[in-house]
């Protein structure tokens, strides 16, 4: 196995989403020859514009191909697979509250959409063999902690049982699963990382972080699940992006790495430190029916990825003032991305929540 480093083409799926354009704009950033083929479907969380500074730079744009497409239709995918040293596969859907309210596009992209991705790994790992490609590719599965299920104590490590509790979490672990048995049966090189959650600029507004802060700037009440009292460990992009480029070039065949953010916070005190740097009230803040089957907490060891020789960079204040003061700065990029489905989308979850809704006690 020879893990693709610089000068490699990486073909990246969903790579015009938030995690993946950010893995795109730093690979391309690092002018060290790497070339990459997006393949994304520009689904309603997809947007070019997320690599418009890809696009507009000369160099980079040179080193760069925009794929509109399916990663479950194999004949979009087998020729650019043919000319990839890797696959980097970011592409999902990726909400929680959808998958609740819809989850058929969840498995077609996390379970067909995967296995078409393995089935071209396949045959171009046959290829190699047979001596008409040079090197042997490489998958990568952009993966998430949710595939652990809740977490009461103690941290989750990558031999723990995959227990996932929603049919988002669900269609990752799938996925997941079959990347091991691709790898297990036919030899395949792939590695999984499980990233926890991630937040920062380009970060749709459906998710807690960019829902709240753009609900705050146009002073509309923040819908809080439940109690509040979920914790998640939030980890910045661009140290997501980064420990993927790291475990992609580094990591041997088959292994998996957890990816821990830096912080762990309950949703109220995320809410908190937000309100303060945009000088809103609490009284913004309303009670809501919860999520069902909503996970109480994650939370990863992360040592494997330290022996591999990754760290984390941005901690989670500084990481949330860019990220509040970005969000300041691109409101036609949010306001879009609140264009299409949005509103229906909107009534549909938060509409009945937010008529039995109460304001939140501060003091919990
Ligand atoms: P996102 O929703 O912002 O982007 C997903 C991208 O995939 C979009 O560009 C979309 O158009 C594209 N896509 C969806 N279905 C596709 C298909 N069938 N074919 C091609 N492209 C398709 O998601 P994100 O937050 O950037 O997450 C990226 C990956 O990281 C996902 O696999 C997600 O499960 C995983 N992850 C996310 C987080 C997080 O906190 N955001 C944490 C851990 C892991
Ligand atoms: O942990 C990694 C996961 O993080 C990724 O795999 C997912 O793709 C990503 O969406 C994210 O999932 P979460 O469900 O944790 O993120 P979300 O932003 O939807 O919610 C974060 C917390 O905030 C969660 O406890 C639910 C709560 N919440 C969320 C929304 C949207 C609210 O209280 N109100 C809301 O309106």
């Amino acid at each position: 196995m020879t893990a693709p480093g610089p000068g490699a083409h990486l073909l990246v799926s969903g790579g015009a989403g938030f995690i993946g354009s950010c893995f795109v704009r730093d690979v391309l950033g690092r002018h060290d020859g790497t070339r990459i083929t997006v393949l994304d479907k520009l689904t309603y969380a997809g947007n070019r514009i997320n690599l418009g500074d890809v696009e507009v730079d000369a160099e980079m744009a040179s080193r760069f191909t925009f794929v509109h497409g399916d990663i479950a239709d194999a004949s979009a995918v087998a020729p650019l697979a043919a000319t990839a040293d890797a696959i980097v596969n970011f592409a999902a859907e990726s909400h929680v509250d959808r998958s609740i309210l819809e989850p058929a596009a969840f498995l077609r992209t996390g379970v067909d959409g995967v296995h078409v991705l393995l089935e071209a790994l396949r045959v171009e790992t046959e290829r190699a063999q047979r001596g008409e490609r040079a090197s042997i590719p490489r998958l990568l599965q952009v993966s998430t902690d949710e595939v652990y299920g809740s977490v009461a104590e103690g941290r989750s490590v990558e031999a723990d049982p995959l227990a996932p509790r929603s049919p988002y979490a669900a269609a990752k672990a799938a996925g997941e699963l079959l990347v091991r048995a691709y790898h297990v049966t036919y030899g395949l090189d792939v590695v999984i990382t499980r990233g926890s959650n991630t937040y920062g600029p380009f970060h749709h507004p459906e998710k807690l972080i960019p829902l709240f802060v753009t609900n705050a700037l146009d002073d509309l009440p923040l819908p809080l699940y439940g109690d509040g009292l979920q914790r998640r460990d939030w980890l910045h992009v661009s140290d997501h992006a980064g420990a993927i480029g790291h475990v992609l070039a580094h990591s041997a065949a088959g292994e998996v790495y957890n990816v821990p953010g830096s912080t762990e916070l309950t949703n109220r005190e995320v809410v908190e430190r937000l309100l303060a740097l945009l000088d809103k009230p609490w009284s913004l803040v309303r009670t809501v029916a919860d999520r069902p089957g909503h996970d109480r907490r994650y939370a990863m060891d992360g040592r494997r990825l330290v022996e591999l020789g990754w760290r984390n960079r941005v901690g989670f204040d500084e990481g949330l003032a860019t990220t509040v003061a970005w969000y300041r700065d691109h409101e036609p990029w949010w306001r879009a991305a609140r264009g299409g489905d949005w509103d229906a989308y909107y009534a549909r979850q938060y509409a009945e929540r937010l008529a039995m809704s109460s304001a939140a006690d501060p003091n919990r």
